[in-house]
């Protein structure tokens, strides 16, 4: 059952958090000064729909090793799909040297605004999706949460204020990451729709194409999008890290895909993908 409300780390002592569902503050976001960890920290706590925006730094390093070794016959075009605040892409950026690196995410900001204590964070298109206060973090998908929690969850998103554009926004790119190179550039991008940006030489999709976030029919629907980007002999990387490290590496031939390599036995969508693209 989904825990639609926890928490707040920074409002209790850790001998509650250790025993209680909890989450960081998200409201960190808001300081200048802050630390590139504890901006992963604070953007993974958010949730868009049914994807989490978890990240950490070098989050599939045996993948990255065999990114780093490909043969391309000049420094590639990267397309990076759910990069979230890019700080895992920045291990893949510093061992392949590319030309451009397209850092894409459906969701690259949130606008915020606080009224009595709460802050309520926006997406993109305006809807509200995380409220913070001092002691709680409460998320919008509460629908197969228990009843009591629900209902206490639906309540302050109904009397959360109105979107308006003037509220603040905030970049969920981490600062870390776009300092690296001129050479990237930070896009919203949905995997739903075609890259509307030219083609690449390789496409990464990390812990994002999964059967626990979208359905077999979405799945495929997203690897043929980012199957038509690519050049032919171009590689899609599809990663999972959520628990052991797999992927499955892909290259687009003129008759449709190969497994080039992979790890673990590949991702969970390995055979799906070749039963339906080949
Ligand atoms: C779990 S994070 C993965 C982040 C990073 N790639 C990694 O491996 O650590 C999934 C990301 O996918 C993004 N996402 C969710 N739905 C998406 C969609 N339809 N198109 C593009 N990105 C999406 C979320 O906003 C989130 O940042």
């Amino acid at each position: 059952m989904k825990m639609p409300i926890k928490l707040n780390k920074s409002g209790w002592p850790g001998l509650v958090t250790s025993w209680l569902p909890t989450a960081d503050d998200p409201r960190n976001l808001r300081q200048p000064q802050i630390t590139s960890d504890a901006f992963t920290q604070a953007v993974s706590v958010f949730k868009f729909g049914t994807t989490f925006k978890t990240t950490q730094k070098a989050r599939f390093p045996q993948t990255v090793n065999l990114l780093g070794q490909l043969a391309f016959d000049h420094p590639p075009v990267v397309l990076d799909v759910g990069a979230s605040d890019g700080i895992t892409s920045l291990h893949v950026m510093q061992n392949v040297p590319f030309k451009t690196y397209y850092l894409t995410d459906l969701n690259p900001a949130v606008w915020h605004t606080t009224a009595g204590g709460r802050t309520t964070f926006y997406t993109p298109d305006g809807q509200p999706i995380l409220i913070v206060s001092d002691r709680l973090v409460v998320y919008s998908d509460f629908a197969d949460s228990h009843p009591l929690l629900r209902r206490w969850a639906n309540q302050m998103f109904e009397s959360s204020p109105e979107f308006k554009p003037e509220f603040k926004k905030i970049d969920l790119i981490n600062p870390a990451v776009l300092d690296y190179s001129p050479n990237i550039v930070v896009q919203q991008h949905s995997i739903f729709d075609r890259w509307p940006g030219g083609s690449a030489d390789l496409v990464i999709a990390a812990n994002i194409l999964n059967r626990s976030y979208f359905s077999d029919g979405q799945l495929v629907q997203a690897a043929e999008n980012l199957l038509a980007v690519l050049n032919q002999n171009g590689v899609l990387a599809i990663i999972d890290s959520r628990n052991i490290e797999k992927s499955t590496l892909f290259r687009k031939t003129a008759t449709g895909l190969t497994v080039l390599n992979q790890i673990n036995g590949g991702t969970e969508i390995h055979q799906l993908l070749l039963d339906a693209l080949i």
